[in-house]
Order: structure tokens, then C-alpha cells, then sequence
């Protein structure tokens, strides 16, 4: 996982930026953070590709874990072509069709930037200002438009004034292979006519991995590959410095350190460990290293439960017995270890090692060593132990009054 200690940039363009005076951190998948940790580099190469005229530079396949940041490096990508004067098409890999929806957005784009897309004429015999009845003539309607002539008048519009065409594509790992091909197949043909175009995947690390492995997908394994991963803690820690200081709050610095090692760098627990000592601090001005200390086990467990708990509940016997097996040591396990701890062969140890480093739930760490991937997988899979496979990490206990009662304390 790639890492960085490069300093925070504030983005500039969050469509989530909360209101004066809320909480400013933004823990939820898709939405952007006001300030990026460890994103500068491939923001200024990004810039750079879209001012210079290196097409290979404009091919680019986003990848890591799940929270690493993807979506939202993705978005800041789209709002700066977008400030460059490019037009987007965004794809959706759950439409049925990505050529058929490819279509119908350049359409909808070609309306809004031809101006000769729609011919209106009056039809009627007699005109008065009255009675005209209008036909619209939409140009791009017909049957008889190809989808090639159609994106290939579209890119000589966004050409024309500066700009370029950019076509974006995130959760690329649930993309059918037949559908990802057509696509990027329309993708080189504009920039081999020369067009100024661009095209960003994104998708989680181990299911592109497997998409890149088939033979039609040379167009993307050519691509500019951007690996997102955690940053390091004094990042973090600048980076929810940073997000409070925008604000009416401020934090004291030992706080702001013990947040950005409890994230551990890894961009969701930077929002959500930032979220919930925000929250912790209520009306006061200041956030205190107490109020991040009691936000932890709330930041863990919504790690175990939004990250960690999908990603374990369809393991195998063998695999989770792996990960357990890890459990007993405090930093990297030895693999010798890990096969005398589960009495199996060294040499099957390293098929389970093989496939559990695909899944992205461990990674080599150094010669013989193994650990785990993301934060707080060692805390899930003791709660596993302890609770049952699959056990929800909240358990619903809590009683409350529901509005009724609190209006009306007396039953009827
Ligand atoms: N560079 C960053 N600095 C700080 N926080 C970030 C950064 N990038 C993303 N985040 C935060 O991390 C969380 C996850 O971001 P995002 O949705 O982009 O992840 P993702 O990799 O697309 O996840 P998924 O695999 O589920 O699609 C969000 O709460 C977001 O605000
Ligand atoms: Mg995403």
C-alpha cells in the first residue's frame, strides 16, 4: 500500500462541505473530505496531463482497498478536468449497457454544446404567432447516428474551445469484461483520431487485479496506475488539524496526534476518528485528547462493521483459521509460525498465504513475515472469537421513547 508524507492539500471543490458550524469530517464512502491527505503528487501529475499533450498520461486505473479513497481521488480528478473546461461522461457499472449508456449521455452532452443539435420549424401552413405548431428535428435522435460519429462530433466540440473529453468509471471490478472492452475499444479510437479525451477507473485493488488478468483488457493495463492506500499518521494527524482549523474549533495538537495514529493513516478512520471527537466535544471550543480516547472504540467498531465485516463474512474455514492463527503475534507473524500454529505443511501455508494476500486481507512484510492489511482486522477477528462469525458489533440493546411516548407519555 502505497504511503506518503507529503503535506495535506485542502480541496477546493467539496461538494460536501458542511455547513458553518457542523461537524466537518466526512466519514462516509464517496464523500469528499475537505482536506485530501497524501493525494498532492497525483493531483499535480493529473493537472499536468490534462494541460500537456501525452495521451498515455490521460489513461488512468485507480486502484486499492476498500476506504482507501478511491471514489473520492476519482471526483477531485472529474472537478479539476471539469475547471479546465472538459465535459465528463460518467459511467455506471451497473447499467445494462455501457456502450448503450455511453450514447445516450454524449447525446445528452452533444445538446447541451451544439448549437445546432435541435432545429425547431414551423410546421403550419398558416403562421401566426398562435397556431405555429413546432416540430423539433433532434439531430442525434436517429437510429442511423453511430455511437462512433456521435462521440467523435462531441470530441471535436469539447476540442474546439480547450477543453477535452473526459469518461469516468469507478467500482470497475463489477464491470462485465465484454462491456469494459467495447468501451475503452471507443476510448482509443477518439484518441487515435487525436482527440483530446480521457479516461479514469477506479476499483478495488484484488478485483481489478483479476479483471487485468484477461487478454482484452490491454487498454487499462497499459494505464497509468494510481495505487491509493493510508498515509502516514503524521498526515493524518495534519490532515484533521487542518479540517478544525477551517472551523470554529480548534484541537489541541497532542489530540490531533492520538487521532492520526488511531486512523492509522487509512483515510476513512481519518473522518470518522475526526467525526466522532468532534462530536464527543460538544460545545466546546477546543478538542481535548480525552474526547478522541473515548472516540476510539466507536471508530473501531464502525471499522469492524462497515469495513472488516463484509470482507470476512464469505471466508473460508481454512483462510479465517490463517488470520487466527496471526492473532498470538503482536506485529508481523512468520509464516513458519503460522504453519506449525494451524499443523499444516509449509508448502499449503503458502496457498492460503497466496490467496489471502489477494483478497487484500494480509501482505508480505519482509522475508517469511506476513501482516495484516488494514487496521483493526486483529480487533474484528477477536470480536469474531468472541461473538460468533457474522455477530453484528452493536448488538440492539438500547431502549428508547419513540416520539409518540415523548408526546404523550399516557397511554390511551
Ligand atoms: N485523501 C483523503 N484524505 C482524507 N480522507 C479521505 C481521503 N480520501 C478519502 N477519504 C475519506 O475516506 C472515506 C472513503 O473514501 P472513498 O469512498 O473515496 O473510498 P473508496 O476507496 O472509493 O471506497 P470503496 O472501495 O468502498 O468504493 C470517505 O470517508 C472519505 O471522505
Ligand atoms: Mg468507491
Amino acid at each position: 500500500m502505497a504511503t506518503s508524507s507529503s503535506t495535506p492539500s485542502t480541496t477546493g471543490h467539496g461538494p460536501h462541505s458542511a455547513p458553518h458550524g457542523g461537524n466537518p469530517f466526512t466519514p462516509g464512502f464517496g464523500l469528499t473530505p475537505m482536506i485530501l491527505a497524501g493525494r498532492d503528487v497525483a493531483i499535480e501529475e493529473f493537472t499536468a496531463a490534462l494541460a500537456g499533450n501525452v495521451p498515455e498520461a490521460r489513461a488512468i486505473l485507480i486502484s486499492g482497498a476498500r476506504g482507501s479513497g478511491k471514489t473520492v481521488l476519482l471526483t477531485e480528478f472529474r472537478e479539476l478536468a471539469l475547471d479546465a473546461g472538459w465535459t465528463d461522461l460518467r459511467m455506471h457499472t451497473s447499467s445494462t449497457s455501457l456502450t448503450d449508456e455511453l450514447r445516450s449521455q454524449a447525446i445528452a452532452r452533444l445538446r447541451e454544446l451544439d448549437p445546432e443539435a435541435e432545429t425547431s420549424h414551423l410546421t403550419s401552413a398558416r403562421i401566426s404567432a398562435l397556431s405555429a405548431s413546432r416540430d423539433v428535428v433532434q439531430r442525434y435522435e436517429g437510429e442511423g447516428e453511430v455511437l462512433t460519429t456521435v462521440l467523435d462530433r462531441l470530441a471535436a466540440l469539447t476540442d474546439e474551445d480547450g477543453g477535452g473529453l473526459l469518461i469516468t468509471l469507478d467500482e470497475l471490478q463489477s464491470v462485465d469484461r465484454d462491456q469494459l472492452h467495447a468501451l475503452t475499444q471507443h476510448v482509443q479510437d477518439l484518441i487515435g483520431s487525436g482527440h483530446a479525451v480521457a479516461f479514469i477507473a477506479a476499483g478495488v485493488r484484488t478485483g481489478v487485479d483479476a479483471l487485468l488478468d484477461h487478454e482484452r483488457t490491454t487498454f487499462l493495463r497499459r494505464a497509468h496506475r494510481i495505487e491509493v492506500g493510508s498515509v502516514d499518521v503524521g498526515t493524518a494527524a495534519e490532515a484533521i488539524r487542518m479540517t478544525i482549523a477551517d472551523t470554529a474549533k480548534t484541537i489541541t495538537p497532542e489530540a490531533a496526534v492520538l487521532a492520526g495514529e488511531i486512523s492509522q493513516g487509512y483515510p476513512y478512520l481519518i473522518q470518522l476518528i475526526g467525526s466522532k471527537a468532534w462530536q464527543h466535544s460538544g460545545d466546546a471550543e477546543t478538542i481535548e485528547i480525552e474526547d478522541v480516547r473515548r472516540a476510539r472504540d466507536t471508530v473501531v467498531a464502525a471499522m469492524i462493521k462497515n469495513v472488516h465485516g463484509p470482507a470476512l463474512r464469505g471466508l473460508s474455514a481454512r483462510k479465517r483459521e490463517y488470520l487466527r492463527a496471526m492473532l498470538e503475534d503482536e506485529g508481523p507473524s512468520a509464516v513458519g509460525d503460522i504453519a506449525r500454529r494451524m499443523a499444516i505443511d509449509p508448502r499449503n501455508q503458502s496457498t492460503y498465504r497466496e490467496r489471502l494476500i489477494e483478497d487484500d486481507l494480509i501482505r508480505p512484510a519482509g522475508r517469511g513475515f506476513v501482516e495484516f492489511s488494514l487496521p483493526y482486522l486483529a480487533e474484528a477477528l477477536r470480536h469474531e472469537e468472541r461473538e460468533g462469525v457474522g455477530a453484528d458489533i452493536e448488538p440492539d440493546r438500547g431502549l428508547t421513547r419513540s416520539h409518540r411516548s415523548r408526546r404523550d407519555p399516557r397511554p390511551r
